[in-house]
């Protein structure tokens, strides 16, 4: 039994999220009693029966040239089969750099000079991609009933009238956690297959389903359109971020065989210690994440509890251990972040970090201890009653 609430001190190892340096930089805060819940990976220790794996992985001694294992695509299969209910074989599978890295290596393959669209707010990492290659088209997503909703009518029009080429896809979505439903993910496909759009689906957020929702990753619909490609890994559901490794799916053996050459031209491949890790979590974590899950569970009702009453809205995130939420009463959310991590040392993540449609957001994340998460949100719920804009 893991015991997440015991605290992982970060402190000093290289941890960005909690560096003085970087923390003075972004928050304008040197005090030492922080709560940095800003930078969306966890403090929480590593699975032992993974560190276990690991282990058996140093004392071969061995660190020279490699070839991926076939044990790294039977953990990867596995997965998909029992946990995500989808089928992938083997071949279908290209493993790679760390995820976004992986997503600019697809976009300069498939975007051709034309320009990539993504649905706004979204992880703020997806406009780089964007202006690197061919350029960003934003469609803001609806908001109604505390959730967001995808304006099909409008993508269409801005793919006609912009000639989009790629759509630049987060599923589930970062920031609000939603996961999308399977007729959304249909007219998404039937849409960009209509007007010759590929689809470049971020899927990291996938495995860490909170909800009674499926996920549905959008390999279930490679069958019927050849064009998506599928990024992936266990980088937030198991805080492997710092080994920079991940995999792309892509079922269509022409546009996998280019993806493939695309790496090959750059001389890219996945580094020999994350593809250990990612085949170990896998493959032993699976109590980890089941125990993960119903802590981050708790840690949500603990948001609900502090954030009743308040003026404010927030989305329960059906996956991922993020939390959107809406500001009421500020105009200037970054001025308020700041000021926050001042006089309270509660680090958030500003709205203004997201692709447009932010408005007067902060992004919480509550991946950490559940003493220390209410210690923060006590801070924060003191410091927002008497917030005046
Ligand atoms: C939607 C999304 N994609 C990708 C990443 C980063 O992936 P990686 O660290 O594997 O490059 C993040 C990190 O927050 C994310 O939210």
């Amino acid at each position: 039994m893991h015991t997440f609430d015991t605290p992982l001190d970060r402190r000093g190892n290289g941890s960005k999220k909690w560096d003085k340096d970087y923390i003075q930089r972004r928050f304008k805060t040197s005090r030492e009693d922080v709560y940095p819940l800003f930078i969306a990976d966890m403090d929480f220790r590593q699975d032992e029966a993974v560190l276990q794996a690991f282990r058996v992985f140093v004392e071969t001694g061995d660190f020279g040239y490699f070839d991926v294992q076939g044990s790294f695509y039977d953990a990867i299969q596995s997965w998909y089969k029992d946990k995500l209910g989808t089928p992938v074989e083997k071949e279908w599978i290209v493993p790679a750099n760390g995820t976004i890295a992986s997503m600019h290596f697809a976009a300069d393959l498939v975007s051709k000079g034309k320009p990539i669209m993504m649905l706004t707010p979204v992880y703020g990492v997806f406009k780089d991609i964007a202006t690197n290659f061919g350029g960003m088209v934003t469609v803001p997503l609806l908001k109604a009933d505390g959730a967001y909703s995808i304006d099909f009518n409008r993508m269409q029009q801005e793919i006609v009238a912009q000639s989009v080429g790629t759509l630049l896809f987060c599923n589930p979505h970062n920031p609000s956690g939603r996961i999308w439903s399977f007729e959304e993910l249909a007219a998404v496909v039937r849409i960009c297959k209509k007007h010759g759009v590929t689809i470049l689906s971020d899927e990291i957020h996938g495995e860490l389903n909170l909800s009674e929702k499926p996920f549905v990753s959008l390999i279930s619909f490679m069958d019927e359109y050849e064009n998506i490609i599928v990024a992936s890994s266990p980088n937030k559901t198991f805080n492997l971020s710092g080994l920079t490794a991940s995999y792309v799916i892509i079922r269509n053996p022409e546009l996998r065989q280019a993806y493939q050459r695309e790496l090959a031209r750059f001389h890219i491949t996945i580094n020999r210690s994350g593809m250990t890790f990612i085949s170990a979590v896998y493959e032993h974590g699976r109590g980890w994440h089941n125990e993960l899950i119903a802590y981050l569970k708790g840690n949500l009702d603990l948001v609900a509890e502090c954030f009743d009453g308040l003026d404010l809205e927030w989305m329960r995130p059906d996956s991922s251990f993020l939390v959107w939420i809406k500001l009421n009463k500020v105009s200037d959310v970054d001025r308020f972040v700041v000021e926050l991590a001042q006089q309270t040392g509660v680090l958030v993540e500003t709205g203004s970090r997201f692709v447009a449609d932010y408005g007067n957001h902060i992004r919480l994340n509550c991946a950490t201890n559940s003493g220390f998460l209410r210690d923060a949100l006590d801070k924060f719920r003191d410091f927002y009653m008497s917030y005046e804009d």
